[in-house]
């Protein structure tokens, strides 16, 4: 950062701030009144919030490089792929990963999509009300990786413990070398199950993502085992939180804005649209670091080589110079390119699937229970970073009508 940044006064804006995961999109709102698109954060760190600024970073990976020396604190033996690899070794992984994960080939498990979604609330949907996170938005992205994948049903609950175990690790708060313990221990048990699924495969390849690693090679090199391992690892950890904050984060906003909720029941081909503008002004993926290569100038601020800054999606989704009148959630928005799911050479690998999941899930909770609403009384619980929305109780009648107090 430029001598003038680093006199001025850190701005207070902490990403582990449980009021900030809550309700973001003000505090977004002071970070671009406050003139320059870089601000000094938590730690020094630097920012960047504007939307201009944020694209330029995330489309030069040059400069703002995602090799970042951060593996061991995830549980990972080596960096994730594609996602902790700068082009022009990561362009070979997308060469290979992004067919399998084409909007042509997500099309295809619809069905199967749509009949998940449909037996889960079949399973609450008679009781009248349903704590959300638990009842739909962890299981539900967890099933349909399993199918994609060709991984047993049976091994959901394994699942969720693997992926906790990395992701939010059941160590006394603060304390971080119980937490790198229980993620590396977590780590190994992630390899492992990965290793028995793909020798499984070697001798009977089957019509699965896995089988499909093992069948892929750009120019006649395939993948090795270990990069293998590193790209099913990375799709346990991006694949599944990311839709469960989604999913708990809109039917939070729906919740509460009931106009806005009887819109998509009126018209569910709407649905898309809101899904869209949801994932803009939520932005449950509220920022990615990256590790600065060479000293750069960028929104009239100079960063240096060596520092490490958060690139802000969640605010560049609020600024107003992209996004006219962007504090209105308004389904039918004209300019919609939101970043919630990143951009340049590491966009979001999943974004055909993560769309396919949400849509489905909006439409099949909605057609089934169209009025809801927070238990009165009852406050939901938003986490910081990843904004997922661990405790939802929502009440409905046995209509699917909201309950009185809504
Ligand atoms: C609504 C749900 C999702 C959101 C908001 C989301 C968000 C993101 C974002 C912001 C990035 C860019 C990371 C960066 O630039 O450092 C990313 C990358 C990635 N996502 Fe997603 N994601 C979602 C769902 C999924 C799903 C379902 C998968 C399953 C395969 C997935 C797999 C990946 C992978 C593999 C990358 C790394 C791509 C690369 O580095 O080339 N994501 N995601």
């Amino acid at each position: 950062m430029t001598a003038g940044d680093q006199d001025r006064e850190p701005i207070a804006f902490d990403p582990s701030d449980p009021e900030l995961a809550r309700c973001p999109q003000r505090r977004y709102a002071a970070l671009h009144a406050e003139g320059s698109s870089h601000r000094l954060a938590l730690a020094g760190s630097p920012v960047i919030s504007r939307y201009e600024d944020a694209l330029w970073a995330l489309r030069h990976p040059e400069v703002f490089s995602s090799e970042l020396d951060i593996q061991l604190a995830l549980g990972t033996e080596r960096p994730m792929i594609p996602q902790q690899i700068d082009p022009p070794r990561q362009t070979r992984f997308r060469k290979i990963l992004d067919p399998l994960f084409s909007r042509k080939r997500m099309l295809e498990i619809e069905p199967d999509l749509r009949s998940h979604a449909a037996a889960l609330i079949d399973g609450f949907v008679g009781a009248g009300s349903c704590e959300f996170n638990r009842a739909f938005a962890i299981p539900y992205p967890c099933i349909t990786f399993l199918r994609l994948m060709g991984l047993p049903r049976e091994d959901l609950d394994l699942f969720l413990e693997m992926k906790d175990g990395i992701i939010r690790p059941p160590t006394p708060a603060g304390d971080l070398e119980a937490a790198a313990l229980h993620r590396a221990q977590a780590g190994k048990r992630i390899y492992a199950y990965f290793e028995t699924a793909i020798e499984a495969r070697r001798s009977d390849p089957r019509d699965d993502v896995i089988s499909d690693l093992l069948r892929a090679n750009i120019n006649e090199e395939p993948l090795t085992h270990n990069e293998m391992l590193d790209i099913c690892f990375l799709f346990l950890l991006g694949g599944l939180d990311t839709v469960t904050a989604t999913l708990g984060c809109s039917m939070l906003y729906l919740a509460g804005n009931p106009q806005q909720r009887r819109k998509l029941v009126a018209s569910p081909g709407l649905i898309p649209e809101a899904v869209e503008e949801l994932l803009r002004w939520e932005t449950p993926v509220t920022g990615v670091p990256r590790l600065i290569k060479r000293n750069v100038r960028l929104g009239g601020v100079e960063f240096s080589e060596g520092d490490l800054v958060l690139i802000l999606l969640g605010a560049a989704n609020v600024d107003e110079a992209e996004f006219p009148e962007a504090a209105r959630v308004d389904f039918e928005r004209e300019r919609k390119r939101h970043l919630a799911f990143g951009s340049g050479p590491h966009r979001c690998l999943g974004s055909h699937l993560a769309r396919l999941e949400l849509r489905v899930a909006l439409e099949e909770l909605h057609r089934r229970i169209p009025d809801y609403g927070v238990e009165p009384g009852k406050s939901p619980l938003v986490s910081p970073g990843i904004r997922e929305v661990t405790y939802l109780p929502l009440v409905w009648d046995e209509g699917g009508r909201a309950a009185p107090g809504n």
